[in-house]
């Protein structure tokens, strides 16, 4: 490559001919995966005004302060490129009032991120997430039917050996009690905390529980616990949405340490780990935001959904389930004379739905055999001048070697019949 050519930007990957058909597979898959569980699909802008994420997802936070793609437009307004989908989506469901349509409002996504965070294997600065959002119900049935569309998911995607963690953190009211307690109990050990634990004491000291620093996780041990200032009704949602994962045979495991780094979230907490993966070991994550659509502007209104990593599902997955279609015919064409017949056959072939290619670069037959048999390919037609005069092609099965001569006209239904 010349030190002239232009490359891509860190933390961007091109997702090339030999990887797309693995992302298609898998994007296919959660179409149906979703409509099957009553999830239509919603697409919004690559950017969106910074106060949206400033307000809905919290300035405190580490995607608001230090990791937005935050520009200037011609209008001098603030526009970020969206970081998390959550907000977008909420922001569109107010703008749409699509709550008018239908009381409960379940909505999926595919969809890139942008989040300018140190790059390492399974984190990127563009990232790809699916999603779901569920709008409308404060029940827990909704809580465990969003952790079993994250979970079987991932399952028929080819993901083996998922440990899902799950929490309640409880309504906001409580949430500040408790932050007011951990504040309590971390202020002695302040001196020991690491630069970034310190300054999230006062921003977000819920944050310094999710640390993976040694002598940290053995200071928070000794913290208090979320689970103790949870409310009555708290404590008996959460009790509901496991017994309702247990009739799913959905295995979990409690982490009252689960921490995750958006505002937004009350009550349920989840998070599904891959051990696959290196230290970016979390495939997924979500939970109830009961307060957000009131914090965007619109009337108190329960929701919870999950986003997981599609870039991680890919690297942690089992190769890919089944085999990239190749092209089935290949025309090879002998001489010029040839050439237009064949072009116009590949049309007819393709026109029917079937899979063809030819050789564009008038090559030997020789290459062009090389070609078919590069592609993949399972028939060959072999177009000349002299089987032209009578009307004919030859006709060979790469898969068994057999080749016989067939008039022009019959080609089709020859192909259609998959004869050997
Ligand atoms: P999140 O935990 O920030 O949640 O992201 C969800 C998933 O996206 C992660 O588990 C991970 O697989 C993937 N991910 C996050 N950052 C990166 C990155 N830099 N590179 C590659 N993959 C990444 C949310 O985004 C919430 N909006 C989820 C949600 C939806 N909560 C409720 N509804």
């Amino acid at each position: 490559m010349s030190k002239n050519t232009i490359r891509s930007i860190k933390g961007t990957h091109d997702i090339l001919p030999d990887q797309s058909w693995r992302w298609q597979q898998l994007e296919n898959h959660v179409h149906d995966f979703m409509h099957r569980y009553g999830y239509r699909e919603i697409r919004t802008p690559v950017f969106e005004r910074t106060e949206l994420f400033a307000r809905g997802v919290g300035t405190d936070t580490d995607i608001v302060s230090k990791e937005m793609y935050t520009f200037r437009d011609m209008s001098n307004n603030s526009i970020t490129l969206k970081p998390e989908l959550t907000a977008p989506v909420i922001r569109s469901y107010l703008q749409h009032n699509l709550g008018r349509l239908t009381p409960l409002t379940k909505l999926y996504y595919i969809d890139h991120a942008f989040r300018q965070e140190r790059p390492q294997a399974g984190r990127y600065r563009q990232f790809h997430q699916y999603g779901v959002e569920a709008l409308g119900s404060p029940h827990p049935e909704i809580d465990a039917e969003i952790i079993a569309i994250a979970y079987f998911s991932l399952l028929e995607l080819g993901l083996e050996n998922l440990t899902i963690k799950l929490n309640s953190i409880g309504s906001r009211e409580c949430r500040i009690a408790f932050r007011a307690a951990l504040q309590h109990f971390l202020k002695p050990h302040l001196g020991d905390l690491s630069e970034t634990s310190k300054s999230r004491f006062n921003t977000n000291p819920l944050r310094i529980l999710d640390t993976k620093i040694p002598h940290e996780i053995e200071i928070v041990q000794g913290a208090p616990a979320m689970s103790d200032y949870l409310t009555a009704e708290d404590v008996q949602h959460y009790n509901q949405v496991k017994s309702h994962l247990n009739d799913l045979n959905i295995p979990f495991e409690e982490d009252n340490k689960l921490v995750r780094g958006l505002d937004y979230y009350t009550r349920t907490t989840f998070e599904i780990i891959s051990p696959a993966l290196g230290a970016q070991n979390s495939v997924c994550g979500g939970g109830r935001y009961d307060g957000l659509i009131e914090t965007l502007g619109g009337k108190p209104t329960p929701g919870i959904g999950f986003a997981a990593g599609i870039e991680r599902i890919l690297m942690a997955a089992a190769v890919s389930q089944s085999e990239e279609p190749t092209v089935l015919v290949y025309l090879i064409v002998i001489d010029d004379d040839g050439r237009s017949t064949a072009f116009k056959l590949l049309h007819d072939l393709r026109d029917k739905g079937i899979n063809a290619d030819m050789d564009y670069l008038h090559r030997s037959m020789k290459s062009q055999l090389r070609e078919a048999n590069r592609l993949g390919a399972e028939l060959v037609l072999i177009i000349g001048s002299e089987e032209l005069k009578d009307g004919t092609v030859q006709f060979k099965n790469l898969k068994t070697g057999s080749q016989k001569a067939i008039p022009l006209d019959s080609v089709l239904a020859e192909i259609s019949e998959k004869p050997d």
